[in-house]
């Protein structure tokens, strides 16, 4: 779980995906027949073969905020990076790339805190005045949320899990993987701000099939909405999100590889959100397209929290799809 841990610390709000990158380079450079970086920022690692030609994908960015205005008492106002709650971001830290950190707080006037909005909120960098802080950051600088790494037992719980945790995924298969089909692992840009890398990923590699690796939310916890995935039953097979119907025999054939090598899983429909797989199914005329997804409670908050032996099912999963699919 090291490596996880540095993945999900890693600073890589959307489309400043570097640092996470050289990460991913470093991780699998050994096990690949070659690896390159696209204009977009996606970063597609090849394993060779003569079979079907397979594309795997997880995002890499994550959600941030990114500087707007600075006053003359040097507070900062910022336009979220990807879906941001505003109620989840009070009072969290944020971090810039230089390791300058702010807290985010509200215009205490503001009446109904439950249903704050981003424009009431700012984020406070201990500068006395607008020149201090012009001084720390600028307009356009990105900074990401804070949040430890957290092992709990069985749980693991942090900031990024969204999408770390899929990314993990992927690198970890990608060490294990024999097959002779033809592999494409994209760790795709800018999900988060309407899957722009998975978008250009997918139409110049027009794979086969497609199967995006991803998070997706649970329905577990007290009164929370109906949703019949629950950490620790297994890795999900989506079946539909507000992006995509997955294909229904490549679902089928995931279904299989799922029980021919007794990996747990559960059916996955997600009422609100969706992954890289919605632009994967609808590139150039079509491509057949998938997602296995790791159950995670408080997406998009700093305390994201799955169940490592979902995880663990979802590497094997990759793993078993990538040879006999
Ligand atoms: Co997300
Ligand atoms: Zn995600």
């Amino acid at each position: 779980m090291e490596f996880l841990e540095k993945l999900t610390q890693s600073f890589s709000p959307s489309g400043r995906e570097e640092e996470i990158c050289d990460i991913i380079f470093e991780e699998i450079k050994d096990y690949a027949d070659s690896v390159y970086k696209d204009t977009l920022g996606n970063l597609i690692v090849r394993k060779e073969g003569n079979g079907k030609k397979i594309m795997f994908s997880a995002h890499t960015d994550e959600i941030g905020i990114m500087i707007t205005y600075i006053d003359d008492k040097g507070f900062l106002r910022f336009s979220p990076i990807g879906w941001v709650d505003p109620f989840y971001a009070l009072y969290q830290r944020v971090k810039f790339q230089s390791g300058i950190t702010g807290v985010i707080s509200y215009e205490e006037k503001t009446d109904a805190i439950k249903d704050i909005k981003m424009k009431n909120l700012f984020i406070d960098i201990g500068a006395k005045d607008k020149e201090e802080a012009q001084k720390m950051v600028s307009i356009g600088d990105t900074a990401q949320f804070v949040g430890d790494f957290v092992i709990n037992g069985d749980r693991v719980m942090s900031k990024t899990l969204d999408n770390r945790a899929g990314v993990y995924v992927l690198t970890e298969a990608i060490k294990k993987i024999k097959s002779n089909n033809d592999l494409y692992f994209v760790f795709t840009s800018q999900e988060e701000v309407g899957l722009r890398g998975a978008k250009t990923s997918t139409f110049d590699i027009f794979p086969d099939f497609a199967i995006a690796v991803d998070v997706t939310d649970t329905g577990d916890t007290p009164e929370c909405n109906y949703m019949a995935v629950s950490l620790g039953d297994g890795p999900c097979i989506k079946i539909k999100d507000q992006s995509v119907i997955c294909d229904r025999e490549l679902v089928q054939r995931i279904k299989s590889v799922a029980t021919n090598n007794s990996i747990p899983y559960q059916l996955e429909v997600l009422e609100h959100g969706g992954t890289d797989a919605g632009a994967m199914h609808i590139t150039r005329s079509g491509v057949k397209t998938g997602a296995i997804s790791i159950p995670t409670r408080y997406i998009h908050s700093t305390c994201e929290t799955c169940d490592i032996n979902d995880i663990k099912n979802a590497i094997l999963l990759v793993e078993k799809i990538a040879d006999e699919i």
